[in-house]
């Protein structure tokens, strides 16, 4: 600390001109801060020192300040030794020190890092709820029962009284598009159906099926919260309301079954709208609800609707028999009779059959059943003549059903009963059953027949029922199979002798009294498309409308 001739000399130099406690003073500045608890003992001593200084024992003064510094002095090297042994442990820390505040440092900095990205997110996000639509653009088929339903046991919950079966035809000919989003700045559920606006609330089939959809997606929504998903993921679907626009790609109510690829349409949107985890069948009810005939247009190929025995419905849906690349060869011409709406709704009409015909309750009991097993034998052996046959018998038990209503239901024209009788007469001349006929509610006429048999039908319809002037040639026959090689072959051309003679007999129909040929295939289920495919504009309303 000090040495002791520099102590003497400072005690001796301030002893000359100053009283003892001016020097006690003078040492305690002379070593700074080191001895403060010193200063106190120097005070103490000092007034021995006063004396001492005056006197010759000077020495003896000097010798026990010397003892206290010594003392001193060796408390202070133990606490520097204490001190040291502290130091030398946070030395030997050193590195991890290092390392600990490097991390600290880093976790700081990336902390801020995460708070600037949380940020951004959080801003990309509100951006993209502004931009982002909820929205789900869909196309659904048209399908043909082989087997028809026709009676409800539930008219609310659509339950039928037999089971059915139908073929899905192809959705690049006969399709209904449809796209529907959600917002929470729509006031109320809306739609618009071929550019027209219809009232939702009016439909009571509507108003059941987006109802029995929203309420999925509400059960949908709660699981996922249950489920641990956060909050701002689980968008309230269920919540907005809905714009709904729809259009076909033929005449609606022609006898076109265009409540079936509607109701698969406006269905198969709002499961993929919602995200529904529903399984097809599942949401084949929902269709259902909307109309009977729609829960098939859910599948693509063959597909049966089970009829259910429960109160409820749940064992009401259909069930894919064959996908459509199971029989590649059958396609399907639709002869359109009449492009008016049918007089009477198939709803109303097999009401009254239900409460009114005796030849229906046996169709139900006995024939159907039967019917329905032979045609899925048939169909899955590929054999067309089974197919034909049990098609026509059907069709034409439907249409006796009909007629056994009181008071009857004629849905076929006279146009109709000639396709019935040249298809008959076609099979006879080919010796085979070659094509088979099958009508819905309306007098259209839908004709099944192999890939290889079409060129001849196609050929003696075209012949038989030519096109009026009115209707532009690839309208009346858009050749989508190119089975002739330019469009003024159309009703001119008759390849096979005996199919000649056919026409020859049966003689040309009136112009116009078949205004269109459709010539289709076995078709695929609903498909989702783009959102560039969307018929809605950015406000949510119709791109085109009617007015
Ligand atoms: C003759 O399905 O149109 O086309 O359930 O009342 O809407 P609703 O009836 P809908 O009936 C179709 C009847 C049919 C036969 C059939 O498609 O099976």
């Amino acid at each position: 600390l000090i040495s002791e001739a520099e102590l003497l000399s400072a005690l001796c130099q301030h002893s000359k001109n100053h009283p003892i406690h001016d020097v006690a003073r003078g040492l305690e500045s002379y070593f700074g801060g080191l001895i403060d608890s010193l200063a106190l003992k120097l005070r103490l001593v000092s007034a021995e020192m006063y004396q001492a200084l005056y006197t010759p024992a000077v020495v003896q003064a000097t010798a026990r300040l010397r003892a206290l510094l010594d003392a001193r002095q060796a408390s202070l090297a133990k606490e520097h030794a204490k001190l040291n042994e502290r130091l030398a442990i946070y030395r030997d820390a050193g590195s991890e020190f290092q390392e600990i505040a490097s991390a600290y440092a880093r976790v700081l900095k990336e902390t801020d890092h995460i708070r600037q990205d949380i940020a951004r997110l959080v801003i990309y996000s509100a951006w993209k709820r502004m931009s982002v639509k909820f929205e789900a653009t869909v196309t659904a088929p048209v399908n043909i029962a082989v087997i028809k339903y026709w009676g409800k046991r539930d008219s609310a919950l659509i339950l039928p009284t037999n089971s059915s079966l139908s073929v899905t035809l192809s959705q690049d000919h006969l399709s209904t598009r449809t796209t529907i989003r959600a917002s929470p700045d729509f006031a109320k559920d809306r739609l618009w159906l071929n550019g027209v606006e219809e009232d939702i609330a009016a439909s009571k089939r509507l108003v059941n099926s987006i109802t029995t959809a929203r309420k999925l997606r509400a059960d949908f929504e709660q699981k996922l919260l249950s489920d641990g998903a956060p909050a701002e993921t689980v968008v309230p679907l269920s919540q907005w309301s809905l714009h709904v626009c729809s259009e076909n790609n033929f005449p609606t109510a022609a006898g076109l079954a265009s409540s079936a690829s509607g109701y698969a349409a406006l269905v198969s949107a709002l499961g993929a709208l919602f995200d529904l985890p529903q399984s097809t069948s599942d949401l084949s009810r929902v269709a259902r609800v909307g109309s009977g005939s729609a829960c098939r247009s859910m599948f693509g190929g063959f597909v049966a609707w089970q009829a259910g025995i429960s109160n409820d419905g749940h064992d009401s849906f259909a069930v894919q028999v064959a996908d459509r690349l199971h029989w590649p060869e059958l396609q399907a011409l639709i002869l359109v009779a009449s492009d008016k709406k049918k007089a009477i709704s198939s709803t109303a009409g097999m009401q009254t059959t239900v409460e009114t015909s005796e030849l229906f309750v046996e169709r139900v009991r006995s024939v159907v059943p039967k019917r329905m097993e032979a045609m899925q034998r048939a169909i899955t052996d590929r054999d067309f003549a089974t197919f034909a046959e049990i098609t026509m018998r059907d069709s034409n038990q439907f249409h006796a059903v009909c007629l056994d209503t009181y008071p009857p239901i004629s849905y076929m024209n006279d146009i109709s009963r000639s396709i019935v009788g040249l298809i008959h007469a076609f099979n006879a001349a080919r010796g085979r059953v070659a094509a088979a006929y099958t009508y819905d509610a309306g007098p259209n006429a839908v004709i099944y027949a192999l890939k290889d048999d079409m060129r001849d039908l196609v050929e003696l319809f075209t012949y038989c029922f030519p096109r009026d002037e009115s209707t532009p040639k690839e309208a009346f026959y858009p050749d989508a199979f190119a089975i002739f090689d330019s469009a003024d072959q159309v009703g001119q051309r008759l390849t096979r002798p005996e199919v000649a003679q056919l026409a020859e007999t049966a003689g040309k129909f009136p112009a116009g009294s078949v205004c269109r040929i459709i010539h289709t295939e076995v078709g695929d289920g609903p498909r989702v498309l783009a959102a560039s495919e969307s018929l809605l504009d950015d406000a949510g309303l119709p791109k085109h409308t009617q007015q």
